[in-house]
């Protein structure tokens, strides 16, 4: 047997770690007012304790007009009304660090909202100067300056410029938006933004907080000429070969070539060498602090070997795995997915992360009950995921993942094996992505549904007056979290039990070696635990081995297609 990824000898917390994300707006509501919030997320840190989690990762919650749900940041320094107050910031980190459990928030440093004061400043200030220069204003193309600077596409659609009115009330300059128009994407090649965001990193380590997860951290160094690109984004997008097996066309992904397989950068606005200068200074940053603080680059970069350069020593601790969540649901494709993750974080020294769901794509449980594809949102008039099939491949998919060395991120709700919302209701759609697409693609919406603690109260429990802002659809009530607790077989007592024995045998620190049960099942041993994920006809577990979970409701030896077995040497 040949082991392909070593144990690890090193054991920062990180390395292992099982991060939780709280998208706060939908994770839990104490004022009522129907948008979840700072003290409703504390009074549920006990779900994750409970869960057996590490760390739990924060979404944003600083001033915004929350146009894109928060990742239009106002003022990084302070907290959103409708979230709270900076101290119940600093009651929720100290409840955590009670409850045994490390915070990450998140740090959004591509773009700040329009109604950031560095941008208001801007917009009154004139063409060149050092107000502007904070950020990518140019001049237009053609007659006039009429047209945009470059041919650059919004990765929510549209193009990724927007022209302003100067102050005297001329038609004026264009300024850089990679994502909604009420985000403008900063210049990094000013240092007054890098002092600056140095400032926001000790602001908050200074409260306390474990680390960081970076938004959008492959994007903020633009290549300096801003060239035409006719190829496409890889931000939120689908790779060519992972999982659009349909044709369907990936959230966020734009028209255009199909992009390099060549390991070069995708386009002049992604993975540019220069932000690797920015991490190494955030290195610096955070290694001056007590204890292990870490970040985590949400970075859609391919080839994994360009990915891997996030988590270099004198960098990032870690980078999010989205080859893994975008693979098809396929043995050989996840074998080469793991294998080449394992591989290409492993010549660096870095930890491997695994996750299969987040706030930006349609949640597992439903993906998997498609035919394949990687939809950019589902509507009520779209192909509906097959609920059994899904739910079924999501626990398979989630036992596997939990067995596998490094470190996973999981995605609020998924413990309960929480659909999507196929069948939202399009006018109450808040994702910028669905109108700026002229509401060809969904978006993300349907993920980011408020979950159902208490099935038989208003809300499911979100909520104390039944407020909730987006519907919860009726498939939520079973599923709530007083349904689950303590019944056998159900997704949250899989998902405890997992990380229980997870944790007892310091899975995520083991080595990894393939064993080999047929092309359609992807089998490896964990140390002593042997994982079998079958993907084709049922087939019998090898014999001189006893199952000690298992994603399926059988009781015999055999593991049915779509499921996945934890198993232990009977000779132990
Ligand atoms: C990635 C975040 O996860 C997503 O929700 C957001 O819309 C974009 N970055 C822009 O900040």
């Amino acid at each position: 047997m040949t082991v392909t990824h070593p144990p690890a000898t090193s054991a920062e917390w990180w390395r292992d770690a099982v991060v939780y994300q709280v998208y706060p707006r939908s994770f839990a509501d104490a004022n009522g007012d129907g948008v979840g919030d700072l003290p409703g997320a504390t009074s549920r840190l006990t779900h994750l304790r409970d869960l057996g989690v590490d760390a739990v990762w924060l979404s944003p919650f600083y001033v915004s007009p929350q146009n894109d749900g928060g990742y239009d940041v106002a003022d990084y320094r302070d907290i959103d009304p409708v979230f709270g107050t900076l101290p119940d910031a600093d009651a929720f980190v100290a409840e955590a660090h009670r409850l045994g459990l490390r915070v990450l928030v998140d740090l959004v440093p591509n773009h700040t909202s329009w109604e950031h004061p560095w941008f208001v400043a801007a917009l009154a200030a004139a063409p060149g100067s050092p107000e502007r220069a904070r950020y990518l204003f140019r001049d237009g193309r053609g007659p006039g300056g009429d047209e945009p600077p470059n041919n650059w596409l919004s990765t929510f659609g549209g193009s990724a410029w927007t022209r302003v009115t100067e102050p005297d009330g001329s038609p004026g300059q264009w300024y850089l938006h990679l994502f909604d128009h009420t985000q403008p994407d900063l210049d990094w090649s000013n240092p007054e933004v890098r002092t600056e965001f140095e400032a926001v990193l000790r602001f908050w380590l200074d409260r306390d907080v474990d680390g960081f997860r970076i938004d959008v951290a492959h994007g903020m160094v633009k290549h300096p000429d801003l060239p035409d690109w006719t190829g496409r984004s890889r931000i939120m997008a689908a790779d060519d070969d992972a999982g659009a097996d349909d044709g369907s066309e990936a959230a966020g992904a734009e028209t255009g070539d199909p992009g390099a397989d060549d390991g070069m950068p995708e386009g002049p606005m992604w993975d540019q060498d220069g932000v690797h200068d920015i991490y190494r200074s955030w290195h610096r940053v955070l290694s001056a602090y007590p204890g292990e603080r870490a970040m985590v680059a949400e970075a859609w970069v391919e080839p994994l070997s360009r990915l891997a350069a996030y988590v270099r020593p004198d960098e990032l601790q870690q980078t999010f795995n989205f080859a893994f969540l975008m693979s098809r649901w396929e043995a050989g494709a996840l074998r080469d997915v793991i294998s080449g993750s394992l591989a290409a974080m492993d010549s660096v020294g870095a930890t491997t992360t695994w996750v299969l769901s987040n706030h930006d794509v349609v949640r597992h449980t439903s993906r998997l009950g498609l035919g394949g594809g990687f939809p950019p949102g589902i509507g009520a008039d779209d192909p509906q995921p097959d609920a059994v099939v899904g739910l079924r491949r999501a626990r398979a998919a989630s036992l596997m993942m939990l067995a596998l060395p490094g470190s996973a991120y999981l995605y609020q709700g998924e413990e309960l094996g929480l659909p999507e919302h196929t069948t939202l209701d399009d006018d109450l759609r808040q994702d910028p992505v669905w109108t700026r697409t002229a509401h060809t693609q969904r978006g993300r919406d349907g993920c980011r549904v408020p979950l159902p603690w208490h099935a038989d109260a208003p809300a499911y429990g979100f909520s104390p007056t039944g407020a909730s802002w987006l519907p919860q659809p009726s498939s939520f009530g079973p599923l709530a979290v007083d349904r689950q607790t303590g019944v056998p077989g159900s997704t949250l007592e899989l998902y405890r039990a997992a990380l229980r024995l997870r944790r007892e045998r310091r899975l995520g620190l083991g080595p990894l070696a393939w064993v080999d049960l047929g092309e359609e099942v992807t089998a490896f041993r964990n140390a002593d635990l042997l994982v079998v994920t079958n993907l084709g006809a049922p087939i019998d577990l090898p014999a001189g081995y006893d199952v000690v979970l298992r994603s399926d409701d059988r009781d015999d030896r055999v593991v049915g297609t779509d499921s996945t077995v934890w198993a232990l040497s009977a000779a132990r």
